[in-house]
């Protein structure tokens, strides 16, 4: 397994901060990462960062590999993003690829930002076939220099007011890692949520959570921790300090909260983490010198004792991240009949979401239970996503709007005709790009009158989007955060 130790570092955007004035101002202040895991950017920006930065490992954030969908395989361009994201490990000489184990897009229907999958066995199956999948495209092409080749390592993602499934999430990752060769990130703030929105923030505290879930979760596998800010977000009307716990949800540009450090520290101490090589501060898309403070005062509370696990680890009996699984040709695949019933699954799973369909179905028995955090995504996160999230409709088309307005019609109408069917894949994910289609779509239905002024829009956004994809403008590369 050729991932050496790497030590603590960042987990960064190339421009949101931009990367290099970062780097600028931590060597200013005499620091110099151990690593930087690179979010998905142009090849060409990437192969440029690798040149500016020759003296620190990178490692790759993928994105846009939806692994939790029993159809990812036969998408039409599965296969083009699987080659380009090996073509931007090469260019980073990334040791790994990190990518969450959620989606944006599921049966047809699209979202803004990740959503869990289902935690149930079969859905844990898929994942496991899917990853088989690209650790093969991987090994095929994605060989270093020393001859070994990248490892895929799948991250837990971040819980977004809901929770649904059949099997408890570590058991989910237990049964994932028994069937692929996979390591693991374990994300110290999604374990916060994880707590904060499933039932066990109402049974026991939250050390006692993370000592359970850290004996359940397949731990030897965790190769990179990451930890990162949480916020209240936009949507939410709860205000800072209100109740008990906050209604806090994953956000990287916002401070990394003091109790997500205690549980760090948990997390370190335990001592099946075997396989750690790396800890990431997640900071894409925060101030640079807040990123500068807390890098500082993590590098000394943290770096000793992440020094220690990573050695103990070394020095433990049990090879770290051997890759112990059956062989992937050694596997059953899972059935086409079983395919389809996931498929079935996620496409109820989009249409209670969005709440275009009542809660029902095993998966959603303990979420029906408590279902304000699921109401709260239904009504509130998700309309904000469609309507304002990496785009606001109202600023991308100011004369449609106006029209519409004219018209008496309420851009709150956009939500449940985004979501009114499932809709074939046109190309690979791009949230931006398919705001400006299924807007257009909207408009030429609601209000045929304003088409030519719509179109015009459109082409105006295209271009522009196109233009600063080239050159990686800043502004325009922010629409495509994560
Ligand atoms: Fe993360």
């Amino acid at each position: 397994m050729g991932v050496s130790p790497l030590g603590m570092g960042l987990s960064v955007d190339v421009y949101s901060p931009d990367l290099f004035e970062l780097v600028n101002k931590l060597r200013e202040r005499g620091f110099r990462p151990d690593y930087l895991e690179v979010f998905k950017a142009t090849t060409t920006a990437l192969t440029t960062v690798r040149q500016a930065i020759p003296d620190i490992p990178l490692a790759y954030h993928g994105e846009g590999l939806w692994i939790t969908q029993p159809d990812v395989q036969m998408s039409p361009f599965f296969q083009q993003d699987v080659g380009e994201m090996v073509t931007q490990l090469n260019s980073l000489q990334s040791l790994w690829l990190n990518h969450e184990c959620a989606m944006k897009q599921m049966a047809g229907y699209s979202f803004g930002t990740y959503v869990p999958p289902l935690y149930t066995p079969l859905s844990a199956e898929v994942v496991a076939d899917n990853i088989a999948m690209v650790q093969q495209a991987m090994d095929r092409q994605g060989r270093r220099a020393d001859g070994t080749a990248p490892l895929f390592l799948l991250e837990m993602p971040p819980l977004t007011y809901f929770s649904a499934g059949t099997i408890p999430i570590p058991h989910f990752f237990r049964l994932v890692t028994a069937l692929a060769p996979c390591g693991l990130v374990l994300d110290i703030g999604h374990l916060w949520t994880v707590y904060r929105y499933t039932a066990a923030c109402r049974r026991t505290s939250l050390e006692r959570f993370v000592g359970e879930f850290l004996n359940e979760f397949p731990l030897e596998r965790v190769v990179e921790i990451h930890i990162a800010g949480l916020a209240c977000h936009e949507s939410n009307g709860q205000l800072e300090g209100d109740g008990e716990l906050p209604e806090w949800i994953d956000a990287h540009a916002a401070p990394i909260p003091s109790i997500l450090f205690s549980m760090l520290e948990q997390v370190l101490a335990h001592p099946n983490l075997v396989s750690l090589r790396a800890v990431a501060l997640e900071v894409d898309t925060k101030p640079i010198e807040m990123i500068v403070e807390e890098y500082a005062e993590a590098v000394q509370r943290f770096s000793i004792l992440v020094q220690q696990t990573m050695t103990r680890g070394a020095a433990s009996a049990e090879q770290p991240v051997k890759l112990t699984s059956r062989p992937i040709s050694a596997r059953k695949p899972v059935c086409e009949f079983d395919r389809q019933r996931l498929r079935d699954d996620y496409a109820r799973y989009a249409q209670i979401i969005s709440g275009q369909v009542p809660i029902a179905g095993p998966e959603w028995k303990e979420t029906a239970a408590e279902a304000t955090g699921l109401e709260q995504y239904r009504t509130s996160y998700v309309p904000y996503e469609i309507l304002h999230w990496g785009g606001d409709l109202a600023e991308m088309f100011p004369q449609t709007c106006r029209a519409l307005a004219g018209q008496g019609i309420c851009l709150t109408e956009f939500v449940p005709f985004w979501f009114r069917s499932p809709r074939p894949l046109t190309q690979s994910y791009d949230f931006f790009l398919l705001k400006i289609e299924r807007f257009l779509e909207f408009v030429t239905e609601c209000a045929p009158g304003a088409l030519i002024c719509v179109q015009q829009e459109c082409d105006m956004l295209r271009l522009a989007y196109a233009q600063a994809n080239e050159v990686g403008n800043p502004v325009m590369e922010m629409e495509r955060t994560r």
